[in-house]
């Protein structure tokens, strides 16, 4: 193979653009101080042998057989997915080291019945060998390669004739054209387009690990997103066992679709009814406890709010959040303050998303503010009641999306009433049999409900 000659461009560690010079701010996406001097191959050719490609019409492409999707066995993944594995995509699997990228590649391999390779750069076959007698992972057409250069690794993928091939990580992937180590900005982005074209033109489905980490969240998987099909992240912390698979972007089905998964010995385990898992330690005898059905793409899960209100000890009091918007939190205070009469100013407020679940849906509002109200007027709110609406600044309660299927999901799992925003409520068709509805249209109301 001829060694290509290498120029020097300035990387954004951003947004993966390249620019000739070194600007402080990146032309491209506005940040500051983000450019890097790197070397990337010289003559790349941009669209395969450098031939102009011939256009198609689209009635010919309208009509074509539908694309088979693989399914991967697990259906959380292939739900996530939009369906199982495109074949001919690009799919970015990110989250932080340890979550257990590793585990859920490995496991979803077994079930496609086609030549697949995996690509451990991370670690020996050897010890692949001995996860997948843990996870129970058996496979005849499973190949394994501890390649770390791309093109070996595109010449592995030629001689195995492999429809799906899995990158485990990319921040351990080069190229021999750059000079630059591995995990830097200009072998990832490289590494990821060679791959990029590579499942494009064979059509096979590729999935790339990418480790996420505190201080390297924009330069590694963050620069990728751009370039790939769908971008999966697994999600977890270390004081829980559950596992959430999130589609933070996805070109083939929806996004922000959840997978939840229990981190076991053998591996990841589906969760059949995540709100049973999320509600399992719920006490009904104490205060400042509500229930939202929150919505994860297209499923509702039940998710329990808690939240403590006690005297601030020092001057400026405490608030303190997990699982939801800071920022929300603080706006949902002064409405309290402001619009309902409940002191705050010299409370200490602790507000947590019980089961570790981040939730930026704006219904959660309803549930959040009464958890608060409850807890600082030290009142029991019934624990049959699931509470659903956005409050606005005026403490107005606002209609929220798919509010039928949020109240079947509480109706299925014994909740006997549901405080809602009564704009939706209204145009409901038919009310749901078991489960009594009330309208509210702003935060007042639903305290007289409750309190
Ligand atoms: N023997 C074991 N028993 C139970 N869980 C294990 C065992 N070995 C590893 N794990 C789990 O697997 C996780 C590592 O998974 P892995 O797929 O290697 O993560 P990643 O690839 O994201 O770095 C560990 O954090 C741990 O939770
Ligand atoms: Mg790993």
């Amino acid at each position: 193979m001829s060694k290509l000659k290498s120029k020097t461009v300035y990387l954004c560690s951003a947004c993966g653009d390249d620019h000739p010079k070194w600007y402080g701010q990146c032309p491209s996406c506005n940040e500051w101080g983000t450019l890097g001097e790197y070397k990337v191959a010289k003559n790349r050719k941009k669209g395969g042998n450098g031939q102009p490609r011939d256009s198609r019409k689209l009635a010919d492409v309208l009509h074509g057989g539908e694309v088979n999707r693989i399914p991967t066995g697990i259906s959380e993944m292939d739900r996530v997915l939009g369906g199982g594995l495109l074949p001919g995509s690009l799919i970015l699997l990110g989250g932080n080291p340890g979550i257990g990228k590793s585990t859920l590649a490995l496991q979803i391999l077994p079930a496609i019945q086609k030549p697949v390779l995996y690509v451990s750069a991370e670690e020996s076959e050897d010890q692949v060998g001995l996860r997948a007698r843990r996870l129970g992972v058996n496979s005849k057409t499973l190949h394994l390669s501890s390649e770390n250069r791309i093109e070996g690794i595109l010449d592995q993928i030629s001689l195995v004739q492999s429809e799906l091939v899995v990158v485990d990580s990319i921040q351990t992937v080069f190229s021999d054209e750059l000079d630059s180590l591995p995990g830097s900005v200009s072998q990832i982005r490289e590494c990821g387009q060679q791959l990029l074209q590579l499942s494009k033109q064979r059509n096979i489905a590729v999935i790339i690990v990418g480790h996420v980490t505190k201080e390297g969240i924009i330069a590694g998987p963050k620069m990728l997103e751009h370039m790939v099909d769908t971008v999966l992240y697994l999600e977890g912390d270390d004081r829980h066992d559950h596992r959430v698979l999130r589609s933070a972007k996805n070109r083939f089905g929806t996004t922000n679709e959840v997978g939840i998964f229990q981190m076991e010995a053998g591996g990841l385990v589906e969760v059949d009814n995540p709100s049973e898992l999320f509600l399992a330690e719920r006490q009904d005898d104490i205060t400042g406890s509500t229930i939202f059905p929150s919505l994860e793409g297209s499923r509702p899960i039940l998710v329990e709010v808690q939240a403590l209100v006690s005297n601030a000890n020092f001057g400026t009091p405490q608030r303190n959040v997990n699982g939801f918007d800071f920022k929300r939190l603080a706006m949902l205070l002064a409405v309290l303050e402001k619009r309902l009469g409940t002191h705050m100013g010299t409370k200490d407020v602790f507000v947590n998303l019980v089961g570790g679940l981040k939730v930026d849906d704006p219904a959660a509002d309803l549930a959040v503010i009464t958890a608060v109200a409850s807890g600082a007027r030290d009142k029991l709110i019934s624990e049959s009641v699931v509470l659903i609406g956005e409050v606005g600044l005026g403490g107005e309660v606002r209609s929220v999306s798919r509010l039928d299927a949020r109240i079947s999901e509480a109706k299925s799992l014994g909740f006997k009433s549901v405080i809602a925003p009564a704009a939706n409520v209204k145009r409901m068709k038919k009310a749901p049999k078991g489960i009594k509805i009330f309208g509210v249209s702003n935060v007042g109301e639903a305290f007289q409900h409750l309190f």
